[in-house]
């Protein structure tokens, strides 16, 4: 037996038992001879103590300890000497008295302290193993162990039924690339990972499985972010007979059991509401983070006759005026601004207007253009302060918004207004636009996916191809400014879906190669049904405080896609390539 108990357990009442203890060495410390060993294991500290006067051999084995090692302990649990307790701890009173050690294995130099946050991120990754031992990380995959547990317990209170799909699969478009397997067998053809397993769940739908769930392996080929990785998790759901309402509501009371399960913490039910044309309107952003002010005010009104140029020209060319006032940031440096500037042209405005209210004066080359009228408005409209700053945004109504929205989050940043208190800010986001125009391709894309249906107010403008206008059965489900799920209720006539595809440029012969088993699944009697997905690694991160996903992922992958601890990817033997008909194109010799 390795053990007779945890390094969390001993108590009080435990003095005098004898014990045996196993772990790693997290701290060792000489006193004049006397051998403190704090031992860890996954449920936390025991100190124990080798005294030479007690055990002179063993102190002296216990001297050769380091950190990291792995030991196996045996001896008698005694009270701290009164004065050396640590409150701290749970196990502070206690400390066991050794009369056996083994040595188990041995820790080389380590690659960086386990009780420093170590700033370089490659080196955690390359020795993520350890980087795992960390309370932080080791806290977190637990975390998501429970958040994991319940979900499945709660979908199936609700008569959910977990099924596994393919990974190797077939390419399906969720506006990111593909990641490619090629197949042996059939040279020359290529299996898909899975970007979700959206025509799966559908085609389980079509077989009569009614509430499907998967905790479901996603993999997207697409640049990486704090919050996006190339494979990451998703709590993937799909029933039949539904409603929005319906999804809602499960998503909601699933949302209510994991934060009971994963923090003791008890959510309001049910979730406001947002069109996403209000939510963009008012914070500039689908996911908007409503755990601060500074929404977006539109000024339409107050500039139509203005003989201000800038603002004038925007709205007479059917755009908008919006401002949002940071309350007490009229003491913005010259490199906020400059910052902020470069922002704001970065997602497409002309150029930065700001007004900062100091000793009663407003103070921007801009105000001069503006009437007393107009003063007045903006003064009631922004409810305008001393100390405050008025920044913003003319043009066409996305890129105003999109601007201004840039500008709130990153000047509630520069104020710290994003993290102050433990806030969990859930919010639906409804009746997203169908369709995207897409520039470069000069064709229209689908905004969710192309199973999406238009709703059914709106069926009329899709008949009438005005795809700008056409509002999709979708939704979005955004916690703290994050989206951490995203849905729709689906097309299920077998027409509609063909027409959907026409819409977005794909040719008949394209459908039925890339989308003939679902169409004919359509038309075998497929029930009316529609879905969600939720980001698992989003919402772990987001429970533990985390920044990034990464950091509730056992084994992500860095910046740059790379795994390495395991080198990966990395290059192959020319025989696996020749197996798969596979011949790599040369580089240029150097
Ligand atoms: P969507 O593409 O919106 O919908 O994805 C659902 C949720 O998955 C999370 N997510 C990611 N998390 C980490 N890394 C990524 N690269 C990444 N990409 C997405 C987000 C997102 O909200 N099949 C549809 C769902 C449906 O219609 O039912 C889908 O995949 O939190
Ligand atoms: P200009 O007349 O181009 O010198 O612009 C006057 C002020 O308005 C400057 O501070 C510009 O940065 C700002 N500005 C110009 N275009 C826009 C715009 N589309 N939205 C907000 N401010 C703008």
């Amino acid at each position: 037996m390795f053990r007779t108990h945890d390094c969390n357990s001993l108590r009080k009442s435990d003095i005098g038992r004898q014990v045996t203890l196993a772990g790693w060495v997290n701290v060792t410390r000489d006193h004049g001879g006397v051998v403190f060993i704090d031992l860890r294991d996954r449920e936390g500290l025991t100190q124990i103590v080798f005294r030479p006067e007690e055990n002179a051999e063993l102190a002296k084995e216990a001297h050769s300890l380091r950190s990291e090692d792995v030991i196996e302990v045996s001896g008698r649990v005694a009270a701290r000497l009164p004065g050396t307790e640590n409150p701290n701890l749970a196990t502070g009173d206690m400390e066991v008295i050794p009369n056996q050690l083994r040595i188990l294995n041995r820790a080389d130099t380590l690659p960086f302290p386990i009780d420093a946050e170590p700033q370089n991120e490659d080196l955690r990754m390359r020795y993520r193993y350890f980087d795992l031992r960390r309370p932080r990380l080791a806290r977190n995959l637990r975390v998501r162990h429970r958040v994991a547990k319940a979900t499945r317990d709660y979908l199936d209170t609700q008569g959910f039924v977990e099924v596994e799909t393919p990974i190797l699969s077939k390419s399906t478009p969720e506006g990111a690339r593909d990641f490619l397997v090629p197949s042996r067998i059939t040279p020359g053809k290529f299996y898909a990972l899975p970007q979700a397993p959206q025509q799966y769940k559908q085609l389980l739908m079509v077989a009569g499985v009614e509430k499907y769930f998967q905790i479901a392996k996603c993999f997207r080929d697409e640049d990486l972010r704090a919050d996006r990785q190339p494979e990451f998790t998703q709590i993937d759901i799909e029933t039949s007979f539904v409603t929005p309402h319906d999804i809602f509501a499960v998503t909601e009371g699933m949302l209510a059991a994991i934060f009971k399960a994963a923090r003791n913490i008890d959510i309001k039910t049910p979730f406001d509401r947002l069109t996403y044309r209000e939510a963009v309107s008012r914070y500039g952003s689908d996911k908007p983070d409503r755990r601060f002010g500074m929404e977006l005010v539109d000024l339409g009104e107050v500039f139509s006759q203005s003989s201000f140029k800038v603002f004038r020209s925007a709205l007479d060319a059917g755009g908008v005026v919006k401002a949002v006032n940071a309350k007490g940031f009229a003491g913005i440096t010259i490199g906020q601004a400059d910052e902020l500037t470069e922002i704001a042209k970065l997602y497409g405005a002309k150029g930065l207007a700001f007004i900062k209210i100091e000793n009663g004066e407003w103070k921007s080359p801009i105000v001069k253009f503006f009437s007393e009228a107009e003063k007045a408005a903006l003064q009631s409209k922004l409810e305008i302060e001393e100390g405050d700053c008025i920044f913003f945004g003319a043009d066409k109504w996305e890129i105003a918004c999109e601007v201004l929205g840039r500008l709130r989050l990153r000047i509630a940043e520069m104020q710290k207004l994003r993290t102050a208190a433990e806030i969990w800010d859930f919010l639906w986001v409804t009746d997203f636009p169908l369709f995207e125009w897409s520039p470069e391709e000069n064709k229209w894309n689908a905004m969710h996916h192309p199973f999406t249906r238009p709703k059914t107010e709106d069926m009329a403008l899709f008949e009438a191809k005005k795809f700008a206008d056409v509002r999709a059965e979708a939704y979005d489900i955004v916690l703290n400014g994050v989206e951490i799920g995203g849905g729709s209720i689906r097309i299920y006539e077998p027409e509609l879906q063909e027409r959907m595809f026409e819409a977005l440029g794909i040719r008949p012969e394209h459908q039925q190669s890339q989308f003939g088993h679902l169409l004919r699944a359509l038309r075998l009697g497929a029930p009316p049904h529609g879905g969600i997905a939720l980001g698992l690694d989003r919402l772990v991160m987001l429970i533990c405080g985390e920044e990034t996903i990464r950091d509730v992922m056992a084994f992500p992958k860095n910046n740059r896609g790379l795994d390495l601890m395991t080198n990966s990817p990395g290059e192959v033997d020319p025989r696996q390539l020749r197996d798969l008909s596979i011949k790599l194109a040369r580089e240029k010799k150097v």
